[in-house]
């Protein structure tokens, strides 16, 4: 049978959509209401504002234009079935032209975050020891773009015999709303359980209250393994954080509330 090209099928649905509008707003109301139909599978705090920013994207377009949003994201969806081990997004972001070079977004190629990975995963012993020691390993990156680093790092657990799905806490951020949302959509598809950070990782790093955060659908199922980490370090936990993030943070020197550096970042 004839391999699809994924990437093909995607740029000419993706073509479909943007005769009246451009493709960067295309791009991110395509990110837009993918993220808030993954993310309002929960009826959180931040549900009715998803939902109306979800409305206000999608009744720009007509009906029949309206369904080209699913079909690209069924052509994302199939695509990372085929082929996890690749950054299906940040690859058509910088396929369409939609990078933004002032912000240095310059994604790392699959490939280099495969190798980085595999360096910072370490040994199947140390991995398995923490593993029994608190139950799950965590991986950060604080500048994560498209999630290229992350996605690779779920690739390789995988590879080691690990169930990423359970046993790693994905967390990332970017500065970048667009970025952050296309890591989010590619960790959700990949069923990572993750918390996606949208904000400045130097100034307002984490849970800070200007941020937006992102759960994926597999961290709702999973937090519970989560809990109950051991900590050494001091904890403080803003009051809409789920308690099972406490371990992740820890106050630096300036007593401001910072994730733990752990993993690829
Ligand atoms: C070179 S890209 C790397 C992305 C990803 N880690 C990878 O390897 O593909 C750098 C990313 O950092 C983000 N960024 C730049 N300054 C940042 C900051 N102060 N806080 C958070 N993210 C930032 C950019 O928006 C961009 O997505």
């Amino acid at each position: 049978m004839e391999k699809r090209d994924f990437q093909k099928e995607f740029e000419k649905v993706f073509g479909q959509l943007t005769g009246r509008y451009s493709s960067w707003e295309v791009w991110n109301d395509f990110l837009y209401v993918t993220a808030a139909s993954f993310a309002n599978v929960v009826k959180t705090e931040q549900w009715e504002k998803r939902e109306e920013e979800y409305l206000s994207r999608i009744n720009k377009y007509p009906k029949e234009i309206q369904e080209k949003f699913p079909e690209l994201m069924s052509i994302l969806a199939l695509a990372l079935e085929d082929k996890p081990e690749q950054d299906f997004l940040g690859s058509m972001y910088h396929r369409l032209n939609l990078h933004q070079k002032q912000k240095g977004q310059f994604f790392t190629p699959y490939h280099i975050s495969e190798l980085m990975a595999e360096i910072s995963i370490g040994s199947k012993e140390s991995m398995d020891e923490e593993i029994r020691r608190k139950g799950f390993i965590s991986v950060n990156d604080s500048c994560c773009g498209a999630g290229a680093m992350l996605v690779a790092f779920a690739n390789v657990a995988r590879k080691h015999g690990l169930n990423y799905q359970n046993r790693v806490l994905f967390i990332a951020q970017d500065i970048d709303r667009t970025a952050a949302l296309m890591c989010y959509i590619q960790l959700s598809l990949l069923g990572c359980s993750a918390v996606v950070i949208v904000g400045d990782s130097l100034l307002k790093p984490g849970f800070h209250p200007d941020n937006e955060v992102w759960y994926t659908p597999f961290y709702y199922l999973n937090y519970w393994r989560f809990q109950g980490a051991e900590s050494e370090e001091a904890v403080i936990v803003p009051s809409d954080v789920p308690a099972a993030l406490a371990d992740l943070l820890c106050e630096d020197q300036d007593g401001q509330i910072v994730l733990k550096m752990e993993g690829v970042a």
